[in-house]
């Protein structure tokens, strides 16, 4: 996956849950690119967010393509499930799955993107012998549970060494980043090398959706 301009996946686990057919429809015509769908299991995260069930409702009413974040123990034993249910982009924790090589080839042999996920404390060097098949590399910049969070600062030269594995391995992997994303960081993440922000209570918490999604698109 290449690109040349910022995509923006808004977050939904900071959406009204119980109008979330009407946030969906929202989303999809305000400028967004992608849908971010938060999956916590209250095991690998201290928090627990919505399971199948909900992702299967918004993929009917979804017209962008679903980006799934498992924040879960052991992915590869419901990456299929996530991946019937409707995801596109489906994303899986580099701590919380033993054999990472096997888990992406299962998503990428079912004909969706593979995502790695690095909490703040993961290095990107942990990547280096997965980087050539991977689809995204997800950069979290908070620790992973929460919306809402301030964004850890730190990030942006780690986000500069994820830039330069994917170049030096030619890896076509784009950099996502998750957590305190807002119109004051994004120009900078962009300079960083960040094709995707994903940003929750920034788009959510905004009355006019559309106003901040073109704020964090802003070269
Ligand atoms: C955090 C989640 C994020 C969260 C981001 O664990 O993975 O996707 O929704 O929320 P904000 O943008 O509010 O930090
Ligand atoms: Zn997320």
């Amino acid at each position: 996956m290449k690109t040349q301009n910022i995509l923006v996946s808004p977050s939904i686990l900071s959406a009204d849950h119980a109008n979330i057919q009407t946030e969906i429809e929202k989303i999809n015509t305000c400028g967004a690119d992608w849908i971010h769908v938060d999956i916590m299991d209250g095991v690998f995260v201290p928090n627990m967010s919505f399971g199948l069930p909900i992702v299967k409702a918004v993929k009917k009413h979804a017209k962008l393509p679903l980006d799934v974040h498992l924040m879960m123990v052991n992915p590869q034993n419901y990456a299929q499930r996530y991946i019937d249910a409707g995801a596109d982009i489906l994303t899986i924790h580099y701590e919380a799955e033993n054999h990472l090589h096997r888990a992406v080839w299962q998503i990428k042999n079912a004909g969706v993107k593979a995502g790695v996920a690095l909490n703040p404390a993961t290095p990107i060097s942990l990547l280096e012998e997965i980087i050539q098949d991977l689809d995204l590399v997800l950069i979290m910049t908070v620790n992973p549970g929460f919306g809402g969070q301030k964004f850890i600062e730190n990030s942006y030269s780690k986000i500069m060494r994820c830039k330069d594995l994917i170049l030096k391995r030619n890896s076509s992997a784009l950099i996502e980043v998750d957590g305190g994303v807002d119109n004051l960081n994004a120009k900078q993440l962009a300079d960083a090398g960040v094709d995707v922000l994903v940003a929750g209570s920034y788009v959510f918490g905004a009355k006019d959706y559309a106003e901040n999604v073109k704020l964090l698109k802003v070269k």
